[in-house]
């Protein structure tokens, strides 16, 4: 029988803990998605390993040797069709994207960022949130559109945020949420579950 999971790209640039997780779900047989690619744009992290042990095929595309932005996009994008991907992940992927990587992928692509958007895009989100002083704190799975860290929430996941916390500590809480988000996120999207209507994405029930 053919299969019909949805193949999945994953694109990373360091340890992997997401990809792993989005990997652990895909090994079951029953998972709607599986994992057909993995690029990194950084030689040599971990997450190329976790791929390896995967039996996943993988790419390294360094950024660097690229003259632009779209040249560097373009490649990923060649490399993702050729291998017949249909929903992209980022996943710990350390670069923005072009506008044109972004609209050609929309509604296809998603990516996991480590605070309650749209509360801390960017950077260092764990330090911010405790320098805000928030009680609650956590992970959003959103599709991708061209502006940074915005786009139709998925899957939101909120830990409480401890007097005794430091930036490791609450990192640590909300990356155990992250591992649940990712894959429950993939899972709506491979079943075509998700309606965007402007910027919300509503979900149908299974
Ligand atoms: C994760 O916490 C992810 O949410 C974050 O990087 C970490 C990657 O860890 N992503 C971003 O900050 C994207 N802006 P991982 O490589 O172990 O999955």
């Amino acid at each position: 029988m053919m299969s019909t999971r949805k193949k999945v790209g994953v694109l990373v640039s360091g340890r992997g803990s997401n990809l792993q997780a989005l990997l652990d779900a895909c090994a079951d047989p029953a998972f709607p998605a599986e994992i057909a690619l993995v690029i990194s744009n950084v030689p040599g992290v971990y997450a190329l390993e976790r791929a390896a042990k995967a039996g996943v095929p993988s790419l390294v595309i360094p950024h660097k040797g690229f003259p632009s932005r779209d040249a560097f996009d373009a490649e990923m994008d060649k490399a993702l069709r050729a291998a017949g991907i249909e929903i992209v992940c980022l996943a710990g992927f350390m670069r923005l994207l072009s506008t044109g990587f972004a609209q050609a992928w929309r509604d296809r692509m998603i990516n996991i960022h480590p605070a309650l958007l749209p509360s801390f895009k960017g950077l260092h989100t764990h330090r911010r949130a405790l320098e805000a002083g928030v009680k609650l704190h956590g992970c959003t799975v959103h599709l991708v559109t061209p502006e940074l860290d915005d786009g139709p929430i998925l899957v939101q996941k909120a830990v409480p945020v401890l007097a005794s916390d430091d930036e490791d500590s609450l990192a640590a809480r909300v990356l155990e949420q992250e591992h649940k988000a990712y894959p429950e996120a993939l899972r709506l999207l491979a079943e075509g579950r998700v309606l965007v209507e402007g910027n919300r994405a509503l979900i149908r029930d299974a």
